[in-house]
């Protein structure tokens, strides 16, 4: 593909990219540090500590999704078949609602323990959603990564839009 038309084309700003970047780093630190059994929130520490990281996680995500929605798009190349934009804002979506169902069902799990919930119908509902929510993502990050290496084969300026390495062009930055 012509290089002069990848480079005409919008590119993710450097804030864009750190956010999400960044994300993906605290993604992972929350699955590193995630809870194994209920009863492990019998610790109060930890219980407040999870609250507060589950709300931060929360806010971030609120101002990434409007800074994203308001100021970038998608750098999918004009020609690309209308399923797969389609393909790409469900995925898209469906990460974001992921991101966010997960710390919220988390938040209500905390809340239903502090309230002495802590067995019975309404904690198993919310453990299985908290947990549903973990497995969607998983498939949908693997679906995005597959997706993404496949633009990288095609060359055609997604991957290096978001991705800092293995760019498409040596004199790329
Ligand atoms: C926790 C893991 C990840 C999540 C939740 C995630 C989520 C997202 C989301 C929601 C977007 C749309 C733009 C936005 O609103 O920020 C996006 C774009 C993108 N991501 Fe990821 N991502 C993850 C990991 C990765 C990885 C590992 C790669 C590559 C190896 C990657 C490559 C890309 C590319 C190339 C785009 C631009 C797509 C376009 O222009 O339409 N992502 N990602
Ligand atoms: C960003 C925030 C959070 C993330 C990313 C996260 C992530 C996870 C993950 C990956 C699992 C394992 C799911 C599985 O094995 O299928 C899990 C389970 C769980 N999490 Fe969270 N979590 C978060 C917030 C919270 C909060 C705030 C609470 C409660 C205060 C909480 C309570 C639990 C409980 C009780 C389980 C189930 C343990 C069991 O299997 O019995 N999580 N979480």
């Amino acid at each position: 593909m012509d290089k002069t038309n990848i480079d005409s084309k919008p590119r993710f700003s450097s804030t864009a990219k750190l956010m999400h970047w960044g994300f993906v780093l605290l993604f992972i630190y929350a699955l590193l540090k995630q809870i194994d059994e209920l009863n492990q929130l019998e610790d109060t520490a930890l219980l407040r500590f999870e609250v507060i990281f589950a709300g931060v996680f929360v806010l971030l995500l609120l101002i990434r999704f409007i800074y994203m929605k308001t100021t970038q798009k998608s750098s999918l190349p004009d020609s690309t078949p209308k399923s797969q934009i389609l393909a790409a804002k469900v995925v898209h979506a469906g990460m974001y609602i992921c991101l966010a169902l997960i710390p919220l069902t988390g938040l209500l799990i905390g809340l239903l323990f502090w309230l002495d919930l802590k067995d019975g119908f309404l904690i198993d509902i919310a453990v299985g959603a908290h947990e549903f929510a973990v497995s969607v993502i998983y498939w949908l990050i693997g679906l995005h990564i597959l997706a993404a290496v496949y633009h990288r084969l095609k060359k055609d300026g997604v991957w290096s839009s978001m991705v800092p390495f293995l760019k498409e062009f040596d004199n790329e930055k």
